[in-house]
């Protein structure tokens, strides 16, 4: 079935406008009759935050904003998908056209803004799928509109928490503005507290949800110094390093590229594992990370690994190499513990991250 899709749907997605085909895939996926996946070799087991995750490739936020696919994309082969950006009010994001492929360069370029049917219409989703296998996530933001960003923060988390497995607290997208301030330190500290107060709240009876930091992979390293230190001193349970960037790394397609919004995809994946790694160096162990941006292979998905990350996430290599690339990398990952007499992937989280800390700055 996975084949079948990558041979007859992407030529056609291809030559369609990106939104619509995004629209078509969606489409797709809710009535595609996938069966559930076969287990995953137990070698690509993964713990962290808690949870086990039957294999370490997740499905990055932004494909399934409103969590209408979430259980086809896991019977895809995902070893976790998350949901979102959700809004806590409905809202129509940018006008279009807000997204483009950049072939030549395999990258995206998207400013969407958070277009979301909001927090009650995605916890009736979410709600919905109740006992259903799979870890899941969602991604949570704030309305453009809205004054106080921390109270949408916290209505998201009192409402939704107790629908997923954890909470991804998005500070990184470029297309809201001043979300990204919500980086600096003061109003980070003050953000994480009401976050990690409003989850403790929505856990009474149980085990708090996990929660995790997406951060934005254009911060300086003066910034990610603060932004670590901030995490590590709230006890968050991990971080997404990261978002998509606004800076237009050596590309090809030059026209496109002058295109407001956040790139993703190859040209980000550089970028993406320097700042992968130079987290992993100052989080020393104190909570694991997901590496994300521009994996489209199982050798991307490894360097991750190596460079810090415990779990990966993808979405624009979807775009490019088809839904197929979920067992490829997979398929890799154990050839590459194999060749490296490794036992687990554990054992290859950040083995690199100090030699990829010493490059040179990526161009
Ligand atoms: C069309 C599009 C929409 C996205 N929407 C979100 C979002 O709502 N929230 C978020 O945290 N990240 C969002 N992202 C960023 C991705 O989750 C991911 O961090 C980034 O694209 C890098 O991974 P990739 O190179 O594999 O695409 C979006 C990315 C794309 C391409």
């Amino acid at each position: 079935m996975i084949a079948l899709f990558d041979r007859l749907a992407r030529p056609l997605l291809r030559t369609l406008d990106p939104e619509t085909a995004h629209a078509l895939a969606l489409h797709a996926l809710k009535f595609a009759p996938l069966p559930q996946p076969p287990p995953d070799d137990e070698k690509l087991r993964v713990q962290a935050f808690g949870l086990t995750f039957p294999n370490p490739v997740g499905l990055a936020a932004g494909f399934d904003k409103n969590a209408e696919v979430t259980d086809a994309l896991l019977r895809l082969g995902f070893g976790f998908a998350e949901a979102g950006g959700v809004t806590p009010k409905p809202q129509p994001g940018n006008p279009r056209p807000r997204l483009f492929r950049l072939d030549a360069d395999e990258g995206v370029i998207n400013r969407f803004g958070f277009n979301s049917d909001g927090l009650e219409a995605v916890k009736r989703r979410l709600a919905a799928r109740a006992g259903a296998p799979g870890i899941v996530g969602i991604n949570i933001g704030a309305n453009k509109d809205t004054t106080d960003r921390a109270v949408d923060y916290v209505a998201c988390i009192a409402a939704l928490a107790p629908h997923v497995d954890f909470l991804t607290v998005n500070v990184s997208s470029p297309n809201t503005p001043g979300l990204r301030d919500l980086q600096q330190a003061s109003a980070l500290d003050d953000l994480l507290a009401r976050v990690i107060e409003a989850r403790e709240r929505a856990a009474i009876g149980g085990k708090p949800k996990p929660l995790l930091l997406k951060i934005a992979p254009d911060l300086t390293l003066a910034d990610l110094d603060d932004v670590v230190g901030i995490a590590r001193r709230h006890r968050i349970d991990g971080m997404i390093v990261g978002n998509t960037t606004v800076s237009r790394p050596n590309l090809s397609e030059t026209a496109k590229a002058k295109e407001q919004g956040g790139l993703s995809g190859r040209p980000l994946f550089a970028l993406s594992t320097r700042m992968l790694a130079e987290t992993y160096v100052r989080a020393e162990g104190a909570f694991p990370l997901i590496g994300a941006g521009g994996v489209d292979s199982g050798a991307a998905a490894f360097t991750k690994i190596k460079a810090g990350a415990s779990l990966i996430q993808l979405y624009s290599g979807l775009i490019f190499r088809g839904v197929g690339l979920i067992g490829a990398i997979k398929k890799d990952l154990l050839d590459f513990l194999r060749i490296g007499r490794l036992d687990t992937l554990a054992d290859a989280v950040g083995r690199d991250a100090a030699a990829v800390t010493a490059e040179a700055w990526p161009a």
